[in-house]
């Protein structure tokens, strides 16, 4: 999808349909005043009858408008003017995207960002509509034979008033394009059947990506090769699956090499069945979601090697599945971790640990200024903090301040939960260094405390997104959830 800007007038310009932003007690005004002076009032006449409504969430699509350079208007409810924030204004370019995509509207162009409210400046009203329209507009339907209706919507034009804001525009529709970009591809491989998203898959993927954009490069490397490096807790995890393990590794050279790198760690299990320590039947099939800590690092890595930042970050995304076999781990079994710790395996569901303690080890070799790990790790953070916040852990207060700005900004927002030595106190081991599993109280924070005995002194921070990656009943799919905060917080490290 396109979106060019547009600085015309709005009551003259040409174009389908003028989305434009209605307020709650308050007189029309820029381009929906200017709109509905060119229609001979008809606007105003539709809002105090009562047929358009300005509070949040409604709209109405106002057909065959004479006098005006567009044939029809939007009227989106921003509700009262006050109440008028960044979220807001975020759920008014879905409720627009959404009615455009029904109504099988080809173009339009969209006046909500000249009423953006004061906490969002040109760039991020610009970024957030596109990535707004973009998500509202996704479908999932590569693998449905029938009844699909294609997308017909292909161009939004912004407009703006203020020719000061062009070039602020300009940078948030491109760094919006690339986010959306980057979310896009995240919720494609979630949503993809585990029989089709297996880690050969996922290095396929990456693979793909790197031959796009060029500072971007992979490796991936295979069971023989996870052997070699000794990652004893990651090989445990995939010993009772056939389908192979892959460690992704992709690295983007946006700085010179003597800048030390970003590593960004997403958990690849690309299904869950909980191996040995068998889940319940319930909702089994949602765990083809536990890759979407992958997912949304592998999109970041798009969204980064499309915008092109000075900047270097490397990727490591450990990838297999948890299957029970008579091959496959058991309770009580004990491994050695590549860092060279040993884990007691009380529980073979408490499998994403596993594969990440080897994958931050594997990290350090690139001597990382920062790790982040961005994992589906427990059902406890959702307990914790639902499906709003992404959990946040971390040893260092500067990184995770940077991580929860950057998530304030883009709308994808974090919580910082604790991760002190306390936590580790049911992690004992009469056998081994330490468990892979503790007491169900505190079971986010516990988990975040097994990683952190993998990071040294290394400013790290892992985020928990188990409630946020994806959508269940009615709206099941995956979000893309991550990739806007990491995004943002990569271009603003
Ligand atoms: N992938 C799951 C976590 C999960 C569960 C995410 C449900 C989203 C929804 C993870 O591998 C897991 O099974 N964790 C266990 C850990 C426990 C055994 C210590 C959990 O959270 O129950
Ligand atoms: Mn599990
Ligand atoms: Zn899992």
């Amino acid at each position: 999808m396109e979106f060019p800007v547009k600085t015309g007038a709005p009551a003259r310009q040409r174009t389908a349909c003028a989305v434009v932003p209605v307020f709650e007690g308050k007189p029309l005004a820029g381009p929906a005043r200017e709109i509905d002076f060119a229609c001979g009032g008809l606007l105003k006449q539709l809002l105090r009858s009562g047929d358009a409504s300005a509070k949040p969430g409604r709209c109405l699509l106002v057909p065959q408008l004479q006098g005006a350079g567009a044939a029809r208007a939007l009227l989106v409810g921003c509700g009262k003017p006050a109440d008028f924030d960044a979220k807001r204004f975020r759920a008014a370019s879905i409720t627009a995207a959404r009615m455009l995509k029904e109504a099988g509207l080809g173009e339009a162009i969209s006046y909500l960002a000249v009423a953006a409210p004061a906490e969002l400046d040109a760039y991020y009203a610009a970024r957030l509509t596109v990535e707004a329209t973009r998500a509202a507009c996704y479908q999932f339907d590569e693998l449905k034979s029938s009844g699909v209706e294609k997308l017909k919507l292909s161009k939004l034009g912004i407009g703006i008033l203020d020719k000061q804001a062009l070039r602020d525009t300009r940078s948030g529709i491109k760094d919006g394009q690339a986010i959306a970009n980057g979310v896009h591809l995240a919720r494609d491989l979630g949503n993809r059947p585990p029989n089709i998203c297996t880690p050969t898959h996922l290095a396929r993927e990456a693979r793909a990506l790197a031959r796009k954009h060029p500072n971007l490069s992979v490796s991936v490397l295979d069971e023989r090769e996870i052997k070699r490096l000794k990652m004893g807790a990651l090989l445990s995890v995939t010993q009772g699956a056939k389908e192979p393990a892959r460690l992704i590794v992709l690295r983007y050279q946006g700085a010179g090499a003597r800048q030390a790198p970003i590593a960004l760690c997403g958990k690849g299990i690309t299904f869950d069945t909980g191996g040995i320590s068998l889940k319940p039947p319930p909702k089994m099939d949602e765990m083809k979601f536990d890759m979407c800590g992958a997912a949304g690092v592998i999109g970041t890595m798009a969204a980064i090697g499309e915008l092109q930042p000075r900047i270097n970050v490397v990727a490591v995304v450990p990838a297999c599945e948890n299957m029970p076999s008579d091959r496959a781990t058991r309770p009580g079994d004990i491994v050695k971790s590549m860092s060279g710790q040993t884990v007691e395996i009380l529980n073979t569901d408490a499998e994403g640990r596993l594969i990440l303690c080897d994958a931050i080890t594997y990290a350090q070799r690139f001597k990382p200024r920062s790790i982040i790990d961005v994992a589906t790790l427990t059902g406890a953070c959702v307990i914790a903090v639902g499906n709003v916040y992404t959990g946040l852990f971390s040893n260092d207060d500067d990184l995770a301040d940077g991580l929860l700005a950057a998530g304030r900004r883009s709308l994808d927002p974090a919580w910082r939960l604790p991760a002190d030595e306390e936590y580790g106190e049911t992690l004992k081991s009469n056998f081994a260094d330490f468990a892979n599993a503790g007491s169900r109280e505190g079971g986010a924070s516990i988990a975040a405390n097994f990683l952190s005995r993998f990071v040294g002194d290394t400013p790290w921070a892992h985020l928990d997104i188990a409630g946020v990656a994806w959508k269940t009943s009615a709206e099941k799919g995956a979000t893309g959830r991550i990739v806007p905060l990491l995004t943002d917080f990569l271009l603003n490290p």
